[in-house]
C-alpha cells in the first residue's frame, strides 16, 4: 500500500470514519491543542480519529491536521496497508526493514510548488499551533528532519520538536547523544561547520512510522520497503541535501554551531513539561511548500499519544528483529513496550528459558540495541504469560520475583533525556546517567499447577453458556497453561 501523499490518505482515513475536518473557526493559541487533548482522554482506542481544522484564526485559507498517523492501532494498519493487529503490524514493519527500496532522485515535486527565500521567509505565516497550552514556549512543529552524516554522507530522519522562534528561527531538541541525529550534530560541531538540515512535513504518512526507530539502514528506504515502491525525492533548494517530493512543506536551513539559546518547554511524551534550557538554534534558509499547505502534527505529550503509539509498535518491532535476528537469540516469543512510559521506558519480553543465563543476556540483548537511552525497566518472564495482558504482568510480578535474587540494577547507563527521575536540578544533558533495571520474571523452577480448573473445562462451559439461561460473558480470559 503506497500513498501518493498525505491528501489520498486523509481521504481514505475521511471514508474510514477516522478523520473528521472542522469548520468552526479555531484559536490556535489554546483552543486547537485542547481539541486534540480529547482524542487522547476522552475518546476510547476503536472510536478514536483524527482532527483538521481549517478555519484557523487569523490564518485565513490556513490548515492544521494532527491525529492522523497514529490516534490508533486501525489507524496504523490503514498506513501500513495491513490489519490492525500488532503482530500485523510487526511483519509489515519487518518486511520493510529485510527488504528496503532506496528512494529515488526525480526533477520536480508539489513540495516545491511555491518557493520562499531570503526576506519573504515568514515562519509566522504557517499556522502551528500550541500543543499544551499556557505551558510550551511557543508554536511548535513535530515535523520530520533530515541531516547527512558529513563522513559518510549516510542520510538520517528523525521526528524532532522544533520550536517556532521567529520569522527564520527555530528551536530543535536532539534529545539523547545516542541518537541518529545528535551523532550528526556532534560531528558537524566537531569541524565547527554549520550543519545543513531540512525539515518536511506530509507526504506518505509511513514515514512518520518509521523515523523514530534506527534500522542500520536509511529509515526513507524502510519506508520504500513497507509501501513498495520508493520514495521520489527532489534537492533541496539552498542546502545540499533531499527530501521527499510530495512533502506538504520544507523548511531548509542550518544547525548553527556558534549559537545557543534556551529551548522549550514543550510538553513532551513522558507526560510532563520539559526543556526551557539551552539548545541548538536552526537558521531557516527556505521554505517550500505546496500551494495550500496542510500543517501536519504528531500528537505527543502526556500518554497515551500518537507518540507512545508510534514508539510501542516501532520499537516492539525492530526490538524483535534486534533480538531474534541480528542477535540471534532463541525462545524469544514476545516483546511489549507500554504505553504509560511513552514506549521508551518499560519492556516487557516473553521467553522460553533455554539455558543458564539466557534472561540476562537477553537483557543485555536490549540494551545494546538503538536508542541504548531507552527501556530502563526490563521484565522477562515465560512464554505462558500474555505480556499484553495489565492483570497477567501484575500476576507474574506478584509471584515470580523475589527481590533479593531476580532484581539487578545497572548504574550509570544512558538515560532518556527528558526523564525527570534522571534529570537533577542545574544538571546539563551532559551530565545525566541513568539506571536500568533487569527483573527476572521467571519461573526458576517447577511451579504448582494454576488454581483454576483445567483450561478445557473452562472452554466447555463457556462454549456451552447459553444453556445456562445467564447474561453473555465477555471476553474468557486465562493463562495459557493451568
Ligand atoms: C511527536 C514526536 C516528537 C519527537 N520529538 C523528538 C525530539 O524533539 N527530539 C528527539 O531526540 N526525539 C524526538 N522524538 C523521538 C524521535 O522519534 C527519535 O528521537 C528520532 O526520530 C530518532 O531518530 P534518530 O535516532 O534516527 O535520530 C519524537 C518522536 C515523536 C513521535
Amino acid at each position: 500500500m503506497a500513498y501518493d501523499s498525505l491528501r489520498p490518505y486523509l481521504q481514505v482515513l475521511e471514508q474510514q470514519g477516522l478523520f473528521r475536518w472542522v469548520d468552526k473557526e479555531v484559536d490556535k493559541e489554546w483552543e486547537v491543542g485542547a481539541v486534540y487533548r480529547m482524542i487522547f482522554r476522552a475518546m476510547e482506542e476503536d472510536n478514536r480519529y483524527g482532527i483538521g481544522f481549517r478555519n484557523v484564526k487569523g490564518h485565513e485559507g490556513g490548515r492544521i491536521v494532527a491525529g492522523v498517523i497514529a490516534s490508533s492501532r486501525k489507524m496504523i494498519g490503514t498506513v501500513l496497508g495491513c490489519e490492525p493487529t500488532l503482530e500485523a503490524i510487526h511483519e509489515r514493519v519487518t518486511a520493510g526493514m529485510n527488504d528496503p527500496i532506496e528512494p529515488v532522485m526525480v526533477d520536480s515535486g508539489p513540495c516545491q510548488d511555491v518557493v520562499i527565500e531570503g526576506e519573504d521567509v515568514d515562519l509566522g505565516k504557517l499556522p502551528v499551533p500550541i500543543w499544551t497550552p499556557e505551558k510550551d514556549a511557543g508554536p511548535y512543529l513535530t515535523p520530520l528532519w533530515v541531516t547527512k552524516d558529513p563522513d559518510s554522507g549516510r542520510r538520517n530522519i528523525g521526528i524532532r520538536r522544533c520550536q517556532i522562534k521567529g520569522k527564520d528561527r527555530t528551536g530543535i531538541l536532539f534529545g539523547a547523544p545516542d541518537r541518529g541525529g545528535a551523532i550528526h550534530h556532534a560531528k558537524y560541531k566537531a569541524r565547527g561547520e554549520h550543519m545543513p538540515a531540512a525539515i518536511f512535513i506530509g507526504g506518505d504518512p509511513v514515514q512518520y512510522l518509521v523515523a523514530p526507530a534506527r534500522y542500520g539502514a536509511d529509515e526513507l528506504a524502510v519506508a520504500g520497503g513497507i509501501r513498495g515502491e520508493a520514495i521520489p525525492m527532489v534537492k533541496c533548494k539552498t542546502v545540499d541535501l533531499e527530501v521527499p517530493a510530495e512533502s506538504e512543506i520544507v523548511i531548509e536551513g542550518h544547525v548553527l554551531m556558534d549559537e545557543v539559546e534556551p529551548e522549550g518547554p514543550f510538553g513532551e511524551f513522558t507526560g510532563f513539561m520539559a526543556g526551557g534550557r539551552e539548545g541548538p538554534v536552526f537558521q531557516v534558509t527556505c521554505i517550500t511548500h505546496r500551494k495550500d499547505p496542510i500543517v501536519l502534527g504528531v500528537i505527543s505529550q502526556f500518554p497515551p499519544s500518537e507518540s507512545s503509539m508510534i514508539k510501542r509498535a516501532l520499537l516492539e518491532a525492530g526490538l524483535k528483529k534486534h533480538l531474534t535476528v541480528d542477535l540471534n537469540l532463541p525462545g524469544i516469543t514476545d516483546v511489549h513496550a507500554l504505553e504509560a512510559g511513552g514506549g521508551t521506558a518499560t519492556l516487557w519480553i516473553s521467553m522460553k528459558k533455554m539455558y543458564a543465563g539466557h534472561v540476562d543476556q537477553t537483557a543485555m540483548g536490549v540494551m545494546g540495541h538503538f536508542g541504548m537511552s531507552y527501556f530502563k525497566w526490563i521484565v522477562l518472564c515465560d512464554d505462558d504469560i500474555d505480556i499484553n495482558d495489565p492483570f497477567m504482568r501484575d500476576w507474574v510480578m506478584a509471584w515470580r520475583v523475589r527481590p533479593d535474587k531476580d532484581i539487578k540494577t545497572i548504574p550509570n547507563t544512558a538515560s532518556v533525556e527528558l526523564d525527570p527521575s534522571s534529570f537533577e536540578p542545574g544538571k546539563t544533558q551532559a551530565d545525566i546517567t541513568g539506571t536500568k533495571m533487569i527483573i527476572d520474571a521467571t519461573k526458576k523452577w517447577d511451579y504448582p499447577a494454576v488454581s483454576l480448573p483445567p483450561l478445557e473445562m473452562m472452554h466447555q462451559v463457556a462454549d456451552n453458556w447459553d444453556a445456562y439461561g445467564l447474561p453473555p460473558l465477555d471476553e474468557l480470559k486465562l493463562p495459557r497453561e493451568s
